[in-house]
């Protein structure tokens, strides 16, 4: 049940609210993440796993004499396949199957994507980790349902869409299909699967997919590069414009241009698949400008051209591509990112697969400055006599590459860990194991930045043993994802290393900011000079009880802080579920929601100033404001809190409560700082109103957005600037002083790019 499609699947019956139980060789964080959500998770096959199911589902790598199979064919149970129960779940839908060689994954999350922002609330199941849906499948009540449709086993020949694309057809897994003429018969008895009504989108820049739009040319439309019919094509197309990941062009429609995409996604075979997914949403009813918005968000999957590390030196990228055409795909748009040099590690997935296509293997890497190989990852295939991944590197220098090196897996962290240098970018690609490769040179390279940082002698804070970091993107640390970089990020260790920096600031006159987890702050575009003070360590996220009281420290998250104090029977907390900051933040700001306020609950406070001086603060001694306190320049060390007892039932009932609100009132999908605006004090509505009345909401400027949902936040649909959301709240509050009269104060904290040095 721990694969990505079972996974998918058993998502989607557990969402329904049907009981489901599973097994898998071993545990991983998907079955983790079932498991919380109720799937009873068994690891190791047996028989008895499956007593007492009504229905067993079963993927193509379980052989028909599996003891789970076998026992729930001697029980008598409804026994499916992944597909067939996957069908299942479409019956009483209007089902969009995506099928193809390649592209699958990426066309489905983005049909799922504008189906989603167009408000319909599908159900999506693809065959990857989304960001943008956090997993493999998402449940909606709308009548949509968005599915990828595998044709390496004929599976997909058990669905009966209403639309389908179909991105490719090529020769691929060749294990079950005898030649490519099997793969194409299997895609044209896919399309006949379709209703009368069915609908077919198909990629017109590939032959064989061309052929059946051509074939079914009453009920069917093309897309491409090229003008075709009343397809949608794709002109003036730039490959990572100003430097920046992605790739940009028009959509036209005939002889009318509907508008510019700008993906985040990289390659001209990302244009293709949104150009499918746009024919998809348009014929669906969706305006071009939501569709298009859509596109423009997506992040990627999870093993797409997924950048691991970036930072000015070194890129890292894992990638699935394992087949020819992918790989030469990915590494156009690797290409396209002008670095000093690529590197690519290439793990052939499958014996049969590397035996295929040996020669295009070989020949796919030209473009690459480095093109390691390591050991073929056989997916539980049979050993092919003979065969070697050292053949791909021989060959691959016998037609010429200059630098074709074979290396062992056990070894290939090690190797890339040395060999990499300043502007490379380091490409992982393969359908096996190497993406572990990735994460483990990602954490080295992390390291590395922070042990570099501490060797430098001119760095004041190297002594250090907590975090230090030069050039530090504050995006990073934004719940806007906004801020450029801060000259030293420095997270001490405990607060004697907290004092120390500031000693070392006050000492070489290093300009200081403090920041918490960035949900209440607006960093500027060009960074800040200095140093940015966080308490992430582990000493600042320690909360305990003690006598009846509540402890936290300065770094605790509100919603660390929330399940520790409402599992121990106190109640009261809930308002903070709606501020998501930490505690430091909370304290400082009078932090509030649903008319309760941290001061109400707060005993006291250790702080420590900016001289590095601690000392106690009691309540009575903190003047609170609203959304404010005369607790500046400054740090809370540790906060004291006294809530009530409380029954455990009633606080949840209410932290549920306060938790749907906010799904249904504020725009938790969004990057966002949360409200901008505090309420303006006595004029009888919230500032979100006074936005809302005043008609600013989903007023845009360059990627920031004032939320359709609720007035007071501004989201960040990808890629804003400070500068776009400043003048958003510099629109509303010059309209609503207008319209009203009414003067709109920040909430958000406005960090400056110079702060002040501590005297
Ligand atoms: N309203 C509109 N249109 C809008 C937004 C709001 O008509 O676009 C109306 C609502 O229907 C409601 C009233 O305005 O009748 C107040 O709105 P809401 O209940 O959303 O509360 P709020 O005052 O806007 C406060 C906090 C939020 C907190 C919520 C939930 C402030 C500035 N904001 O919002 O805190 O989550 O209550 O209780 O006090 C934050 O501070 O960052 C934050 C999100």
């Amino acid at each position: 049940m721990g694969g990505i499609g079972m996974s998918g699947i058993a998502y989607m019956y557990l969402s329904m609210g049907h009981p489901v139980q599973g097994s898998d060789i071993k545990k991983n964080k998907v079955l983790g993440q079932l498991a919380e959500m109720g799937a009873k998770v068994f690891i190791g096959h047996d028989a008895s796993h499956v007593s007492g199911a009504d229905i067993v589902v079963y993927s193509s790598s379980i052989a028909p004499d599996h003891p789970e199979r076998v026992a729930a064919q001697k029980a008598g149970v409804l026994l499916l396949h992944r597909a067939e129960a996957l069908a299942l779940l479409c019956k009483d839908k209007f089902t969009i199957a995506v099928a193809g060689t390649h592209g699958k994954t990426t066309t489905t999350a983005l049909i799922g994507m504008i189906l989603k922002d167009a408000k319909r609330d599908p159900s999506i199941v693809v065959g990857g980790m989304v960001s943008f849906f956090s997993g493999n499948a998402c449940f909606g009540e709308g009548k949509e349902m968005v599915i990828e449709a595998d044709e390496s086993d004929s599976s997909f020949l058990k669905f009966s869409p209403d639309i389908e694309v179909i991105t490719n057809i090529e020769e691929e897994h060749m294990d079950h299909f005898s030649d490519v003429e099997a793969v194409e018969k299997a895609f044209e008895a896919f399309v006949k699967r379709m209703g009368r009504k069915g609908f077919l989108v198909g990629c017109a820049e590939d032959e064989r997919a061309a052929k059946l739009v051509a074939k079914n040319s009453k009920r069917a439309s093309g897309y491409g590069f090229k003008k075709n019919g009343d397809g949608l094509y794709a002109q003036n197309i730039t490959e990572c414009p100003g430097g920046r990941r992605g790739v940009e062009f028009e959509v036209w429609k005939g002889d009318t241009c509907l508008g510019v995409v700008r993906l985040k996604i990289m390659g001209s075979h990302n244009v293709l698949n949104s150009l499918a997914a746009l024919t998809v949403g348009l014929r669906l009813g969706v305006d071009f400008p939501t569709a298009a918005a859509a596109l423009e968000r997506y992040e990627g999957a999870a093993r797409r051209f997924d950048v691991k590390y970036e930072d000015e030196d070194f890129w890292v990228v894992d990638d699935y591509a394992h087949h020819p055409t992918e790989i030469r795909k990915t590494l156009a748009a690797a290409k396209a990112l002008k670095r000093n040099r690529i590197v690519a590690v290439f793990q052939p997935h499958r014996y049969s697969r590397t035996q295929r296509f040996l020669n295009d293997f070989a020949t796919s890497f030209f473009d690459v400055d480095k093109f390691i190989v390591t050991d073929i990852y056989g997916a539980g295939e049979k050993v092919v006599e003979g065969l070697s991944a050292h053949q791909i590197t021989d060959l691959a220098r016998q037609y010429g590459h200059k630098d074709a090196v074979f290396i062992e897996r056990s070894h290939l962290t090690d190797v890339l860990s040395k060999e990499i240098k300043k502007g490379d970018l380091v490409m992982l690609l393969g359908a096996g194991d190497v993406c572990e490769v990735s994460d483990e040179l990602s954490h080295y390279l992390k390291n590395q930045r922070t042990v570099s940082a501490k060797s430098d002698l001119s760095n004041p804070f190297r002594h250090f043993k907590g975090k230090v970091l030069i050039h530090e993107p504050l995006a990073k640390h934004t719940t806007l994802k906004v801020g450029g970089p801060v000259d030293f990020w420095i997270e001490p260790q405990d607060k004697e290393e907290l004092g120390e920096a500031l000693r070392i600031c006050r000492a070489s006159a290093i300009p200081v900011q403090i920041l918490g987890l960035g949900s209440n702050v607006l960093a500027p575009d060009e960074g800040i000079e200095g140093a940015v003070i966080h308490l992430g360590s582990p000493y600042f996220r320690e909360v305990s009880e003690r006598e009846g009281k509540i402890i936290a420290r300065g770094g605790v998250p509100n919603s660390v802080f929330i399940p520790f104090a409402v599992e121990r029977g106190y109640g009261g907390c809930e308002f903070l579920l709606g501020v998501p900051g930490s505690i430091g933040g909370s304290v400082v700001m009078n932090a509030g929601s649903h008319g309760a306020s941290v001061d109400e609950f707060l005993e006291s406070v250790l702080f420590m100033d900016m001289n590095g001086v601690t000392r106690t603060i009691q309540k009575k001694d903190i003047q609170f404001h609203y959304r404010s306190s005369d607790l500046k320049h400054g740090f809370v060390i540790e906060a004291q809190f006294a809530f009530p007892k409380k029954p455990i039932g009633e606080t949840q009932a209410k932290l549920n409560e306060y938790r749907e609100y906010r799904q249904k009132t504020q725009d938790l999908f969004h990057p966002s700082a949360g409200c901008m605006f505090k309420n303006p004090k006595d004029a009888g509505c919230s500032s979100g109103k006074f936005i809302d009345d005043a008609g600013l909401k989903g007023k845009r400027v360059g990627n920031a957005q004032i939320s359709e949902k609720h007035g007071n936040f501004i989201i960040n649909l990808g890629g804003a600037t400070a500068q776009d959301i400043l003048s958003l709240m510099e629109m509303a509050r010059t309209e609503v002083k207008r319209q009203f009269g009414v003067e709109l104060e920040s909430e958000v904290k406005i960090l400056r790019g110079v702060a002040a040095c501590p005297r």
